[in-house]
């Protein structure tokens, strides 16, 4: 049995991000990824710190290679994420203040032109809500905002359906599933967001719902569902594009984390599956052991054990969370 398998027989995407440091090395995560995923997502290389990390020189070599490396196995890649305050080049700040917003033309139309045709469905702009922020509308106050104004996000999708029309593109998001303050507050913000953009006749195809999860945050099915009714309602489609479950709470037994992390999967996914606008669901990676959540910078768990967050263990044994994806398709 193969999740992406399963999920086409639904008429679902299923697939993974994935970094060329990861690939390059591990002939094991090649082989899972060429068997079980119908789509990858790079990890990094299309963020605008790793292309453009001097002004005007611009390099795709990483990029290219996940491109490589997903159509070598027949794969198709997402775009991952063209307007993200996170991971940018640090002469950006300086230069959206001086020149506005054709900093970001000249971005949006060279990462457009440069994967035209290659790549449809990309993440235009991400994470741009943060209410604690207190700014109107729970805007995120992210450089952008700064030196563009509220407008930066439509404008963002605008010059991007202008490079390539073929494009179906999503607006990405973190912190929508869970129901306490935070998620409720961003649920809301972002519903009010979609709205806007819909009356302006935005070029916005979809919601992406990163699914970044943890074990032990309120989970309440119904506010999950009806949170994905209005979406759709306002037309849009959905994919769940970055799904892990952090079980850095938990002090189980590994075995009983692993049970707690593939219930909450079932949960999660039985509400999104069951929403027809719902087109599939990537993993943030597919292994623990080059899950961001398990990197050197970002060590979630204090035990030492490792976070056991993706469908597969370090030895790329499955987990239940992979037969909690196989069951749910
Ligand atoms: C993370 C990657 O996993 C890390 O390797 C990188 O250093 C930072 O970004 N939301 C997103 C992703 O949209 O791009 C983030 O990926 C995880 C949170």
């Amino acid at each position: 049995r193969s999740l992406k398998g399963l999920a086409s027989a639904k008429g679902l995407v299923y697939g993974a991000a994935v970094a060329t440091w990861q690939t390059d090395r591990d002939a094991t995560l090649r082989r899972t990824f060429s068997r079980q995923c119908a789509a990858v997502v790079p990890e990094w290389e299309m963020k605008w710190g790793a292309i453009e990390g001097t002004r005007g020189q611009r390099t795709y070599t990483g990029a290219d290679r996940v491109v490589s490396f997903a159509s070598s196995f027949s794969l198709q890649t997402r775009g991952h994420a063209a307007i993200w305050h996170r991971n940018l080049p640090r002469w950006v700040e300086a230069a959206l203040k001086a020149e506005g917003e054709k900093i970001i033309i000249d971005h949006i139309r060279d990462l457009m032109a440069h994967y035209k045709g290659k790549i449809v469905s990309w993440d235009i702009v991400n994470e741009a809500i943060e209410p604690k922020d207190g700014q109107p509308d729970s805007l995120r106050n992210s450089v952008f905002l700064k030196y563009l104004g509220p407008d930066y996000i439509a404008r963002a999708f605008t010059i991007a359906a202008e490079a390539d029309p073929g494009i179906q593109a999503y607006y990405n998001e973190y912190g929508l599933y869970h129901n306490d303050a935070p998620d409720v507050a961003r649920r809301s913000a972002v519903l009010t967001l979609l709205e806007n953009l819909k009356r302006q006749g935005a070029p916005v195809h979809g919601l992406g719902i990163q699914g970044h999860l943890t074990v032990g945050r309120p989970f309440d099915p119904g506010t999950f569902a009806t949170f994905l009714r209005q979406v759709a309602g306002l037309g849009y489609k959905i994919l769940i594009t970055e799904l892990d479950i952090d079980d850095r709470r938990l002090t189980q037994t590994v075995s009983e984390r692993d049970r707690l992390v593939a219930e909450m999967a079932t949960q999660f996914l039985t509400i999104a599956l069951s929403e027809r606008a719902v087109e599939g669901v990537l993993t943030w990676g597919l292994s623990d052991r080059y899950s961001w959540l398990n990197s050197s910078t970002f060590q979630s768990r204090t035990d030492g054990t490792m976070n056991r967050c993706l469908p597969y263990d370090d030895k790329f044994e499955r987990k239940p969370f992979w037969f909690a994806l196989a069951d749910a398709f």
